[in-house]
């Protein structure tokens, strides 16, 4: 992806999030020299495998088993303070080396012990199956103007003045909700003071480093959260997440001008898969359905709840790529399927009778389409060795060049396994 004219390269999710995103940042990382976090928070698990150890990403930007990349959390990103420390701490325990290599905006937002309980509390009003990690509330908060950001943990004096209405307001709402939960003014006050002094030395204008970095000709990744089903605004509202997870999302959220990105990748697992509530067409029913989550290990990297599990969906990548404005694809866990001896491929929907061309905008339209299959052949012989288009199976590059026909973009990389080097550039 990256070459003389394309310093700048998103990694997107093109799906409903968990397609591999992780991995591939940590592949494309090696060559880069920065890594960005811009948006979502800590309801992200990105794992990345080097060697016999795996790790699992929330905050922090997945070039960081990289000890030459320098990492960020953007301004875009929702921050929880006290599990970013957390994942620091693990991280430094398995030997990884951070200090002076990663960064956090001064203008990035705070969750807040409060928004954790304003999100289980809303949970039991509107049912989206949500992470519990408190992002629709800090987000809310965000937008309406009464959030909290890092540089006022990093300020040091007036916590107590700048909390208290902050706490009171969300009592308020937890009573209203009908939450038996409040929030404790001291925990916030403590919280602040604690985590303020420990953000400090990290906390600057990250918008500027990454603007420096291009200038001075540095390559420079924005990884993406969560996946373009789950965007905000092109997402399967109200079943999304609350933050712009498409590439439009990576300027505003990395602090740089869109003109600056020189590319997007958009991630794709070979089939489907969606944790949380809300429509799936292409989901498999029974036994075929727990066979594909066994075989991809599909059970969430945040909160271990089972993936619910579908064929590749063509007319969600398709959106996928004209929402993102994707200029190549990165298809994952093709081993995956490596077993199957028929492999159903989603072509398009009929809604109601008609050929429906889009993902229609009304969830309840889209929980009611029926997606067309198309069955192509399956390989039935292993992929996981694979390092180059040469060596797959023909029904399998059969099968990624029916993907990217349907696609409508270039496949540049496949993933065939959890490790690193197990990847195939095109
Ligand atoms: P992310 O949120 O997009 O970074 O994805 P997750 O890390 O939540 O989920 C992807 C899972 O699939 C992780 O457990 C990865 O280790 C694993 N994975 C990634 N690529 C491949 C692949 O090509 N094959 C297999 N079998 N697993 C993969
Ligand atoms: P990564 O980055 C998959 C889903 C939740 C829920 C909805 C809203 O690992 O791909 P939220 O806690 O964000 O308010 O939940 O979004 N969700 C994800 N699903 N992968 C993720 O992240 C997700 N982050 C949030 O399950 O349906
Ligand atoms: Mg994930």
């Amino acid at each position: 992806m990256f070459d003389r004219k394309h310093n700048c390269i998103v990694v997107v999710g093109a799906q409903w999030g968990d397609e591999g995103k992780g991995k591939l940042v940590d592949v494309l990382a090696e060559q880069a020299d920065v890594v960005v976090r811009y948006q979502g928070g800590a309801n992200a698990g990105h794992t990345v495998v080097v060697g016999e150890r795996q790790v699992v990403l929330h905050q922090i930007p997945s070039g960081i088993l990289h000890p030459r990349v320098r990492c960020v959390v953007g301004n875009g990103v929702v921050l929880d303070p006290e599990t970013f420390f957390g994942e620091i701490k693990e991280l430094t325990a398995q030997g990884i080396e951070i200090a002076g290599r990663l960064f956090v905006s001064d203008r990035a937002h705070v969750v807040l012990p409060y928004h954790k309980l304003l999100d289980q509390a809303s949970e039991m009003q509107q049912q989206i199956g949500t992470t519990g990690r408190g992002i629709g509330p800090a987000y809310e908060d965000k937008i309406g103007r009464r959030g909290v950001r890092v540089t006022d943990l990093c300020r040091g004096r007036g916590a107590r003045e700048f909390l208290e209405p902050r706490v009171e307001r969300a009592n308020g709402m937890l009573r209203l909700m009908g939450s038996p939960a409040t929030a404790d003014l001291d925990e916030h006050v403590e919280l602040f003071g604690r985590l303020g002094a420990k953000l400090r030395p990290l906390a600057t204008d990250t918008g500027l480093l990454v603007h420096r970095a291009l200038r001075s000709g540095q390559r420079v990744l924005l990884e993406g959260a969560q996946g373009a089903l789950l965007d905000v605004d092109h997402g399967t509202y109200p079943f999304v997440t609350s933050s712009n997870t498409t590439a439009g999302g990576a300027a505003v959220g990395a602090g740089i001008g869109p003109t600056e990105i020189d590319g997007v990748l958009g991630v794709v697992k070979a089939y489907t898969t969606r944790v949380g509530n809300g429509p799936l067409p292409t989901e498999v029913a029974g036994d075929l359905q727990a066979q594909l989550r066994d075989l991809g290990g599909e059970f969430g990297a945040t909160t271990g709840r089972p993936r619910r599990c579908g064929w590749f969906d063509a007319t969600v990548v398709r959106y996928s790529v004209r929402v993102n404005g994707l200029t190549g694809l990165a298809v994952t866990k093709l081993d995956v399927l490596d077993t199957f001896e028929e492999i159903p491929v989603c072509v398009g929907y009929r809604l109601d009778g008609s050929e429906c061309a889009e993902v229609p905008s009304d969830v309840e339209a889209l929980d009611r389409v029926e997606p067309v299959y198309e069955v192509l052949p399956g390989w039935q012989r292993t992929t996981a060795t694979a390092r180059r288009l040469a060596d797959l199976p023909p029904a399998a590059r059969a099968y990624l060049d029916r993907l990217e026909d349907l696609a409508g973009q270039p496949i540049r990389f496949v993933s065939v396994g959890t490790r690193r080097d197990q990847i195939i550039e095109v």
